[in-house]
């Protein structure tokens, strides 16, 4: 839901989202809650109450908009979407909030601007949802970064549906990604390490699994859910800072 639906028009047409749209796998639709507006300007901000600069948007476009969508959903005898409000005062997404919305038949992400919605609109909304500490100008970025953590998640989005569940965030235990390496083998000086090389599958998972730990506990160790990590982990690191005497790149 945005007053700028062609703001998506590139996101949405590249990449995965594109190729996932167009086998079916997920559609989009936008509502302009510009539609629901009853004057000839199709007014749908309005000055805050209180003074201060910047303009609200105003409630009544929000929820005709919103029962619009809900009311659509039930004639087709789908199922209501799960509303969300954009907002940086929203819970942190997080990749288990993107499974589950990725798991949801209908999901409706409203992009507010200006200054805010209007408070009283908010509580229209099942969750608010932050993507960031920081503020945008409005939630297009925001819904345009959640539909492609999402469209991940859908089974067949992903030419090798591995590569999702080795991504940072979606272990258990709160471990990034292992760090990758293509071709050449030599660049600027830098080699890539041997153990990648040498074809022993083994060893290879154990060198991920260690820089994937090393690397999540040098950056975010505020991720690390430490008791869910093994006895087996524990030695992995050791014996990779015994084997290799260094911490990687
Ligand atoms: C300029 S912002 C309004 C920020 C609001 N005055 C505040 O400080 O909380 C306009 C719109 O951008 C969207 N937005 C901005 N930052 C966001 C964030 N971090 N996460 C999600 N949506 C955001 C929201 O939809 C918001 O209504």
């Amino acid at each position: 839901m945005t007053l700028f639906p062609g703001y998506f028009e590139t996101p949405f047409a590249t990449s995965i989202i594109a190729r996932a749209k167009k086998g079916g796998l997920v559609e989009f639709d936008f509502v302009d809650p510009r539609d629901f507006t009853a004057d000839r300007h199709r007014t749908v901000d309005d000055y805050p109450y209180g003074g201060g600069c910047g303009m609200v948007m105003k409630p009544g476009p929000v929820k005709s908009a919103l029962d619009f969508v809900k009311q659509r959903c039930a004639a087709a005898g789908a199922e209501p979407p799960l509303t969300v409000y954009l907002t940086p005062q929203g819970e942190l997404l997080k990749q288990k909030t993107v499974v589950e919305f990725s798991e949801r038949e209908h999901i409706l992400l409203f992009c507010g601007h200006y200054e805010d919605i209007d408070c009283r609109a908010r509580s229209l909304f099942d969750r608010e949802i932050s993507v960031g500490d920081y503020v945008l100008s409005g939630g297009e970025p925001a819904a345009a970064l959640i539909a492609d953590a999402l469209v991940r998640k859908i089974p067949g989005a992903l030419g090798n549906p591995e590569s999702s569940t080795e991504d940072s965030f979606s272990k258990e235990e709160g471990l990034f990604d292992c760090p990758h390496y293509t071709r050449p083998p030599e660049w600027e000086g830098k080699r890539v390490p041997d153990v990648l090389l040498n074809g022993d599958h083994k060893k290879i998972t154990e060198y991920r699994r260690a820089r994937a730990l090393i690397n999540t506990m040098r950056v975010r160790p505020d991720l690390l859910k430490i008791e869910r990590l093994s006895e087996e982990d524990f030695k992995i690191v050791k014996r990779y800072f015994l084997d290799y005497h260094d911490i990687g790149d």
